[in-house]
């Protein structure tokens, strides 16, 4: 890619406009009159477009949960050639079968740079998972690294929703609904199906060409939705209206596009002789969007205590056992601590649960050094964690005055399963060696 293609990108992702709110009933033309009024599928859609509906979920699921998008396009998505096998790239699915499930606790290193030009898909790098992606349960969890950006190929995803987490680097999600633009501190979501490419906005620090890098937690199971607030109340955390979905947005292209669709797992293409981001409007709420996590309204203790980071939830996928997710998405924003005699960093811990963190910027007030941004950790079930000596050590001995953590942005994907390495993941160069020493050396205090 060019700095000239570069800078076009950018251009085209500042004067974006976008709808506001979560899960709502969406509705955009880019075309005046392109979208039928009064029913889904006249008998002739306007513009000579075609409608299509797009299914996220089943058609019977209850109404709060049913999501589905009505796109009105050039040419149908049923007009293509067959899809044929892929060259495997780095990218994999669930169920992750190549190593036994590790007990101990991991950390690595960011992903290096690419070798090569790699675009989005071809940086597409999968650490681990859970579940079954034939079975649409579980999820997996990926790093990305790009030097590229995708041109004249799309990717779209039969096996789950994406949820992408930029660490370095702005990215043009350019979708099937519409432009989105998502850059560090801010997470978007590709819905299941949705056919979408990545164009970098940013060049690397040392200015040789674009660059980008970051996390996606792949979602197999049921779409992510806002948790629930209980006592709460009505406001708080994630809120709605500070999510953005994207304006209908089309290309007509001829020529040949490659599509690359992940199915159960393998990767598909068909050269298509027009591009499929073809849709002139469209509605529903099957849409991508965009959240800004320096928006989440940080909800902590005021009194003692250090609150359960469930709290700080953003999206939650739930199951079918209340309150047990597949999958959560967990921010750990700037906010202020003020609780008394409280040990205030997150406590020593072992979880049902298993947590993968990683780190956007900054660093996190429970680690003082280690895990670095475009990192992460891995805490499988009921694996011990907690502080390291150093952190221990200065909270234990700190004048609880009140304090503002805001130097990081952390974050956590946390599954109710435990997630298991892919070889590639196991046998990584950036794999740290020796992460348990940080618990080395915590003191024996105990007296009688
Ligand atoms: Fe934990």
């Amino acid at each position: 890619m060019t700095g000239t293609a570069n800078e076009q990108a950018r251009k085209t992702a500042e004067g974006l406009v976008y709808a506001t709110g979560f899960g709502n009933e969406h509705s955009s033309e880019a075309v005046p009159g392109a979208l039928p009024t009064g029913r889904n599928s006249p008998q002739r859609a306007p513009l000579g477009l075609y409608a299509e509906q797009l299914s996220g979920s089943a058609f019977t699921e209850p109404r709060a949960a049913n999501h589905r998008s009505w796109l009105y396009r050039i040419r149908p998505s049923a007009a293509h050639p067959p899809f044929v096998r892929a060259e495997p790239r780095a990218v994999r699915s669930a169920p992750f079968t190549e190593c036994a499930p590790d007990p101990n606790r991991l950390r690595w290193n960011p992903l290096p740079d690419p070798e090569g030009p790699t675009d989005f898909l071809d940086g597409l790098w999968t650490l681990g998972g859970n579940g079954d992606a034939a079975q649409r349960s579980g999820m997996a969890v990926h790093l990305y690294h790009a030097n590229a950006s995708m041109e004249r190929r799309v990717f779209s995803n039969a096996d789950g929703e994406l949820l992408i987490v930029p660490e370095r680097g702005g990215l043009l999600l350019r979708t099937e609904l519409g432009l989105l633009r998502a850059v560090p501190g801010e997470v978007a979501l590709i819905p299941r199906g949705v056919r979408f490419r990545v164009e970098l906005l940013d060049t690397a620090p040392d200015g040789q060409g674009p660059a980008a890098r970051g996390y996606v937690c792949e979602n197999y199971g049921q779409p992510f939705r806002l948790p629930d607030l209980g006592p709460i109340g009505a406001n708080g955390l994630a809120n709605a209206r500070d999510f953005r979905a994207p304006v209908a947005a089309y290309e007509d292209v001829e020529g040949p596009v490659e599509v690359v669709n992940k199915f159960c797992g393998n990767l598909w293409t068909a050269t298509y002789d027009h591009s499929p981001l073809d849709v002139v409007a469209w509605h529903g709420n099957h849409v991508p969007y965009v959240y800004d996590l320096r928006c989440f309204n940080v909800i902590g203790s005021i009194s003692y205590d250090h609150p359960d980071p469930s709290i700080f939830t953003v999206l939650t996928s739930p199951s079918d056992t209340p309150g047990l997710a597949g999958v959560d998405f967990v921010v750990f924003a700037p906010r202020w601590l003020v609780g008394e005699d409280t040990f205030r960093p997150p406590y020593f811990h072992r979880n049902v649960m298993t947590e993968y963190m990683g780190l956007i910027e900054g660093a996190y007030d429970a680690k003082a050094e280690g895990f670095v941004p475009g990192g992460g950790s891995l805490h499988n079930m009921m694996s011990a964690h907690g502080p390291d000596r150093e952190t221990f050590d200065k909270a234990s001995a700190a004048e609880l005055v009140p304090q503002k953590i805001d130097d990081g942005l952390a974050f956590m994907f946390e599954t109710r399963w435990p997630l298991t390495l892919t070889a590639q993941a196991r046998d990584a160069g950036h794999l740290q060696r020796g992460y348990d020493d940080v618990w080395q050396g915590l003191q024996r205090h105990f007296r009688l």
